[in-house]
């Protein structure tokens, strides 16, 4: 079962359980994901969809394995959708470990950067307790995944739940939302359009970008891995933000120019992961650098473009 297989790295993860040979169900309500994420799948027999709130306490008969990632993952989603975004941290999680509980069945379940805030340890190593500011506008999203955490753990220690823990940190690629918020998608939708791409503060924040078919594999590997405390997922190499702005004009051929905005409140000035514990623990490290990450999404992002100026 994947909670929020329709999304964006929970719908290329049933793709990854399905090559594997496993049947997968999928349980979503759409509200940040889309149908056509998995349109290619219609005629496979081993997948289902369920449209369902997680919330709501639900039942799709015996499973192995849950890999729980509904949750609203971008800042314009958890913004728009705060609430929404708590509740699914805490009673979508309850439910989906009741599950996993019920069937005896593995868990994993998507935890983020975002528990490390804005950290003052870098790069973060998975023992850092992180920098959170608990009541600000970020803290709907930061502190929903950090209880994900917490009740992950209790299921464990309580309920003797198989349970595994991965901090995904920025990731990007084909089928992300084009209207997000992310850099990504918003460096690129600016480019194919040929408007400023719109820098936040002077620009020299950094960021990591891992590419999706990477992260993916790291899910898989970390599946099949027997370690229950958080593993950092990502990709290690830094950039600034003006460094990706001046790669997607690259990789576009974009006219766009850069112009620059205020930062938003709690942005993290910068965020890398160490990902030394993946490496030893799951021989997992990243393959694809920035620059040829942005080439393998293009074609994504060009039709997306299209699609939305069709529309328009
Ligand atoms: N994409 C990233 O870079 C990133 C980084 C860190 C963590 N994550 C985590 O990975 C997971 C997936 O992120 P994504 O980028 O694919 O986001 P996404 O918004 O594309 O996908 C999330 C999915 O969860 C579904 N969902 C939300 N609330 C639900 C509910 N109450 N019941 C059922 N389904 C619900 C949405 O409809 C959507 O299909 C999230 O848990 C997110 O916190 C993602």
């Amino acid at each position: 079962m994947v909670t929020g297989g329709a999304g964006f790295l929970g719908s290329h993860l049933c793709d990854a359980l399905l090559a594997e040979g496993w049947s997968v169900v999928v349980v979503d309500n759409l509200l940040t994901g889309r149908r056509a994420n998995l349109v290619h799948l219609n005629n496979e027999p081993r997948f289902e969809f369920v449209e369902q709130d997680i919330c709501k306490s639900f039942e799709v008969g015996k499973v192995d394995y849950v890999f729980h990632f509904a949750s609203p993952a971008s800042p314009e989603d958890y913004h728009a959708h705060g609430i929404e975004t708590l509740q699914v941290g805490s009673l979508g999680t309850f439910h989906a470990l009741d599950i996993a509980r019920k069937y005896a069945a593995k868990f994993l379940v998507s935890s983020t950067s975002e528990c490390y805030g804005d950290p003052l340890e870098h790069p973060q190593k998975e023992t850092y307790w992180g920098h959170v500011n608990p009541i600000g506008p970020r803290s709907v999203y930061d502190e929903a995944k950090r209880f994900t955490e917490a009740v992950t753990m209790a299921y464990r220690r309580y309920h003797k739940v198989d349970t595994r823990i991965v901090r995904i940190f920025n990731t990007y690629g084909p089928r992300m939302q084009l209207n997000d918020g992310r850099v990504v998608p918003n460096f690129m939708k600016q480019a194919l359009r040929g408007e400023d791409l719109t820098v936040y503060g002077d620009g020299r924040q950094t960021r990591s970008f891992c590419y999706v078919s990477d992260e993916i594999d790291g899910f898989m590997r970390l599946a099949k891995a027997d370690e229950h405390l958080p593993v950092n997922i990502g990709n290690p190499n830094e950039f600034t933000i003006l460094d990706c702005a001046r790669m997607v004009l690259n990789v576009t051929g974009s006219k766009s120019r850069i112009c620059y905005k205020e930062l938003p409140k709690d942005d993290p000035k910068q965020r890398r992961p160490d990902i030394t514990k993946a490496r030893q623990l799951l021989g997992w490290q990243p393959k694809i650098d920035l620059e040829s990450g942005l080439r393998l999404s293009l074609d994504y992002f060009k039709k997306a473009v299209a699609e939305e100026t069709a529309v328009r």
